[in-house]
């Protein structure tokens, strides 16, 4: 890999792939490191930068390996640590960078550092057999289900609380998600040196950064709501220096579902975190074009601080999770549930568990103009794989189980995924989203497809460094059903145009003083209109338009 961009993840496109969903190498029904392999070209020709794996750790998968039971292996399901150093020669050889999902709140109830702390000391022991186990520190018990009642419950379908019972210990632990995934005890210095060594062992092995999972929980203190505590940040800027001493140029993306004010801090002063999620904008993403409105999108952006230089926003449109809810108002959220949540089985805790083509009811416009809108606000986009051809979803599976269905490759019955009778969940089947009406191999035949749109996007958005910089400017139009605003950057101006609307809308703005010269349509090639520095469009139902002002003059 080019070495000498460090800040290569400022105007990156990532790729989020879920490996046992992606592609099935060995015909046992699971995704693996050696399929992905075969689809690095697949993902090099779509043009994305860099992919973001789900966890790939040993785990009982109780949490589709966010619950994991050996930080140093691979599941068999996936393959092997070989494999794993293959698959990253292999994508850096084609310039895609890897980073993996790393889980620092919690582990699986099944690690042995878990299985050895639930035992008695001896003491405690009755018979006085059990050997002492210096694991008993390394998560978090307590004699009564009391202590920290300030933390709310996040998996509010499933938990009732954040203590659990565990007769072994004749204790409680606490977790902050489901109770197979105890919290580990970030007091103890033994944990905060494991998690190095854990990064040492991956970095060493080549990756090019971590999603760091749930960090604002690490550690616990009474009278908080035990989120973004002062020790948590200072812990977290430990592990980036140690980053940046050993490993320049690789990537720390923190995972944090709070407004962004609270997520500022996790950015510090450019030393802690290089991304972080913006969570908020995406349900306002949803919210503006139900209510063909900009403002709930310009309203969070104005609630977005400033961020270090070298520090970037993540953003995206859907994920492996639900499309969460927690940051909107109670109204909002009913009003959302409404609108892209009719059916009680597509809500899920806080929010809506479908994948992005099914919630626009595959309304090709409504997808692109999502599109337009994650490509060209501020922040590095995240594409969820599957919908980049507008996969749908599975609501028969449980949990987030219908949004991580098998890749469609091709139209048959296998979807091209498998040669395996039996898959590790079905392929969607039903009339809309088979693989026989959308797949890969169709899409990228076809161009004037999805696939080819969302390439064509990707291209462009790498090609402007406008796109990158962090600066926005909303400009009027006279209708807050058009989203209009410009991104400019060392002297690059694009004018980016969304009608989040229904119905045609035409539109009319000032454009910055001084332009004299042709304005290009970057998505279309065409030339846009416009007469004495005043812009006039008429835009069809969500059209978009990405505009390049020419250089200013002087
Ligand atoms: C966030 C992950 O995205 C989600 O899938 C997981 O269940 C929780 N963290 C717990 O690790």
């Amino acid at each position: 890999m080019e070495k000498t961009d460090s800040l290569w993840y400022k105007n990156a496109v990532f790729y989020e792939l879920y490996v046992r969903g992606f592609y099935d190498s060995n015909g046992d029904g699971h995704g693996d490191l050696r399929g992905l392999m075969q689809k690095l070209d697949y993902l090099q020709e779509l043009g994305v930068d860099c992919l973001w794996l789900l966890p790939i750790y040993p785990s009982p998968l109780k949490d589709d390996g966010y619950d994991i039971a050996d930080y140093y292996s691979i599941h068999p399901d996936y393959g092997s640590l070989d494999d794993f150093r293959a698959l990253l020669e292999a994508a850096h050889a084609r310039g895609i960078r890897i980073i993996m999902d790393l889980v620092l709140n919690h582990t699986s109830d099944q690690h042995p550092w878990f299985q050895a702390a639930r035992r008695r000391s001896p003491e405690q022991s009755e018979g006085g057999s059990d050997p002492a186990s210096p694991y008993r520190d390394y998560y978090v018990w307590s004699d009564t289900d009391q202590k920290y009642r300030q933390a709310r419950i996040i998996f509010v379908d499933t938990e009732k609380s954040n203590w659990t019972w565990d007769p072994v210990a004749g204790k409680y632990y606490w977790h902050r998600f489901y109770a197979c995934q105890p919290d580990l005890n970030y007091d103890n210095p033994a944990v905060r040196a494991e998690i190095f060594n854990i990064l040492r062992f991956w970095l060493d092995l080549g990756v090019d950064g971590f999603r760091a999972d749930a960090v604002p929980y690490l550690f616990e203190r009474e009278d908080t709501d035990c989120e973004n505590l002062p020790e948590t940040h200072a812990y977290l800027k430990q592990l980036r220096r140690f980053v940046d001493e050993h490993y320049p140029g690789r990537i720390l993306l923190c995972e944090a579902n709070q407004w962004p004010q609270d997520v500022r801090s996790y950015f510090g002063s450019g030393d802690e975190f290089h991304l972080a999620f913006h969570f908020p904008l995406m349900p306002r993403i949803f919210m503006a074009m139900q209510r063909a409105d900009l403002t709930p999108i310009k309203w969070v952006l104005e609630q977005t601080p400033v961020i270090p230089d070298e520090c970037q926003w993540c953003t995206f449109l859907r994920n492996h999770d639900e499309l969460t809810l927690e940051m909107v108002t109670e109204e909002e959220r009913q009003g959302l549930w409404q609108a892209y949540a009719p059916d009680p089985r597509m809500r899920l805790n806080l929010g809506i568990r479908r994948r992005l083509a099914p919630l626009f009811r595959d309304d090709r416009r409504k997808i692109e103009l999502a599109y337009s809108l994650l490509f060209t606000l501020p922040g590095s986009p995240i594409i969820y794989y599957g919908d980049e051809i507008g996969m749908g979803d599975d609501l028969q599976l449980p949990d987030r189980n219908g949004v991580r269905t098998p890749m469609q490759w091709e139209d048959s019955p296998d979807a091209g995924f498998s040669t395996a009778d039996i898959l590790y969940a079905p392929v969607l089947n039903d009339r809309q989203y088979c693989p026989q009406r959308v797949n890969v191999a169709a899409q990228r035949a076809d161009a004037g497809s999805l696939w080819h749109t969302l390439q064509k996007m990707i291209a462009i958005r790498k090609q402007y460094s406008a796109l990158s910089c962090g600066n926005i400017n909303w400009v009027d139009c006279g209708t807050s059903a058009v989203a209009v605003y410009q991104r400019a950057c060392k002297g690059e101006q694009l004018l980016v145009i969304n009608n989040l609307s229904a119905i045609s809308q035409t539109v009319d703005c000032s454009l910055p003083p001084g332009i004299t010269d042709g304005i290009r349509d970057i998505m279309t090639n065409q030339p846009a209109n416009f007469t004495d520095g005043q812009l006039s469009l008429m835009l069809r139902p969500y059209e978009y338009r990405w505009l390049l002002l020419p250089m200013q003059k002087g």
